[in-house]
Order: structure tokens, then C-alpha cells, then sequence
């Protein structure tokens, strides 16, 4: 029986060390949880540790519209606008007959009518008469010449180039005696209405004289090449085919009128073909 009580009393012991290990462990446990229940915390929410904000009593704002936004339209890449300068059609009178420019028609005499260009000169190239020019249309001349020969190995000739009032009293007195008035007058300028008297026209021929003088001129190499390229040095097919009622003349392949490499570049760029329609004259079927 003494055995049953320090039994009992070992047993009373034992339950107490038991009671304070399961308070200690409860205790340990409890410390635990909440360490690992804060750790948990910070970890699922990165603003947990920061304060919370304060909730105040404003009313939610209302839901304004949110903007669309529409596309602006890009405007179309064009290139910057390149200005083209106006042709000065002013830049030389059409009434001096000593001007480049000068019109000359069956309505437009020469003023003074027996008018004589300042530099006249010899122009040096094949001819079946001798032609004088003023100097400028002369230098075109030579120079357009020697193109039609490197260019095609065609040979170009002068026919008839400045005529004085006297010449052309008597090349108009020829035609008339030869074919009529009426005739002569849509093909040979009375006199102190030729092109001829300015100095500055040209009647040009194949060197071989094919058709010269002839609408068949305009059939030929040389006459093809001459329509095709004589605003490049200058000149214009004064009469054209088509233009016989603005002009008061038939068809002449022949007949080149200098103007300047400045206006005949104009003329072919807008395609027009007399001075009449591009100084904006009357028409000159006949005289006034
Ligand atoms: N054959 C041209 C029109 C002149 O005589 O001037
Ligand atoms: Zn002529």
C-alpha cells in the first residue's frame, strides 16, 4: 500500500508536468499561428503593412463618359507644291518690230512699214540664196542646222531669209501676176506684212532641194525633223496646217519664225501653235 502512495503522489506529479507541457505547448502553438498568420499576410497582400486609407463619407462621383477617341485622318503624303513661274508674257513687245516677239499678220503691218533690222548678217549655211539674218536668229540657225546633221546626217538649206519691202514688193508682184490675187494673198504677204521683212524667218529646204517650197516638205526627213525640233533652238512652224484661219495663210513646212528658245519652249510646253492664239490676237484670215 506504502507503494500506492508515492504512486499516487508520482501520479499527481505527472499530470501536473503534463498540464504545464500542454499550457507550454498550447502556448508555443498559439505564438506560432499567429506568427505564421501574419507572415501569410504580408505576403498575399503588398499593401497590408501599409496603412489603410481612410474611408470618408464622399459620394462616389458619377460615372462620367469615358472619351472615345476617333482616329484623326492622316492626311495624304503629297509633295510640297513646286511654285511654277508664270511665263512673263509682257517680258518683250509684240508691236517693235526690232523685238523677237513681234506679231506680224495681215491685221499687225510692220510699223514703219519698210522697216530694216539693226544687225543684219551673212548666215552661214547651205542656200540657194544668199540669206542675211539678224545676228541672234542667224547664230540659231547654225546651230540647229549642225544638230539635223549629227543627229539624223540630214543636210538643211536656206531658201529665202530676210526680205526687204522691196524684195517683197516684187517676190508678192510675182505670185499675183503668176496666180491671182486671191491666191497670192493665202500664200506671199503684201508688202510690209511679211515675217521676212523682221529679219528673224527662215524659209528652210532639204540641201538636195526635194520638195522645197512645197506642202511635201513636210513628207520628208527634213521637214519631219524641222516640225519635231525647231522650238529647240528657237523656232516655231509659223503656219500651220490647222491654223489657216487664225494665220490667213495655207500650210508651210518651210516657214520657221524665230522667237527666242524662251517662248518657242513655252509654245511647244502648252501646245500652242501661233502667235495669234498665245499673245491672245485677233485671228488674221484677211487684211482689215
Ligand atoms: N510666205 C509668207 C506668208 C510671206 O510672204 O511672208
Ligand atoms: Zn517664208
Amino acid at each position: 500500500m506504502s507503494e500506492d502512495r508515492p504512486r499516487t503522489r508520482d501520479s499527481q506529479q505527472v499530470r501536473r508536468r503534463r498540464f504545464v507541457l500542454i499550457v507550454v505547448a498550447g502556448v508555443v502553438l498559439s505564438v506560432l499561428a499567429l506568427g505564421a498568420g501574419a507572415v501569410s499576410g504580408r505576403a498575399s497582400s503588398p499593401n497590408a503593412a501599409m496603412p489603410s486609407p481612410v474611408v470618408t463619407d464622399t459620394p462616389t462621383p458619377t460615372q462620367t463618359p469615358v472619351p472615345t477617341f476617333t482616329a484623326r485622318p492622316v492626311p495624304a503624303q503629297t509633295a510640297a507644291p513646286v511654285p511654277v513661274p508664270t511665263f512673263n508674257r509682257a517680258k518683250f513687245s509684240i508691236d517693235d518690230p526690232a523685238s523677237i516677239w513681234v506679231v506680224v499678220n495681215k491685221l499687225r503691218p510692220l510699223n514703219p512699214v519698210d522697216f530694216v533690222p539693226p544687225d543684219l548678217v551673212a548666215v552661214p549655211v547651205p542656200h540657194t540664196n544668199a540669206p542675211e539674218l539678224r545676228q541672234e536668229a542667224s547664230n540659231a540657225v547654225v546651230s540647229m542646222f549642225a544638230a539635223a546633221s549629227a543627229e539624223t546626217g540630214l543636210t538643211l538649206a536656206s531658201n529665202s531669209a530676210y526680205r526687204s519691202y522691196e524684195t517683197q514688193v516684187r517676190v508678192y508682184g510675182n505670185d499675183v501676176a503668176d496666180n491671182g490675187q486671191a491666191f497670192a494673198d493665202t500664200s506671199t504677204a503684201r508688202p510690209g506684212t511679211s515675217e521676212h521683212q523682221t529679219g528673224l524667218t527662215i524659209d528652210i529646204g532639204a540641201d538636195s532641194g526635194n520638195c522645197s517650197l512645197n506642202t511635201c516638205f513636210a513628207d520628208t526627213p527634213e521637214g519631219q525633223w524641222m516640225a519635231a525640233n525647231a522650238w529647240r533652238f528657237g523656232f516655231i512652224l509659223r503656219y500651220p496646217a490647222d491654223k489657216v484661219a487664225v494665220t490667213g495663210y495655207a500650210f508651210e513646212p518651210w516657214h520657221f519664225r524665230y522667237v527666242g528658245v524662251e517662248l518657242s519652249t513655252e509654245m511647244h510646253r502648252t501646245g500652242v501653235t501661233t502667235l495669234e492664239e498665245f499673245f491672245g490676237l485677233p485671228a488674221a484670215p484677211n487684211y482689215g
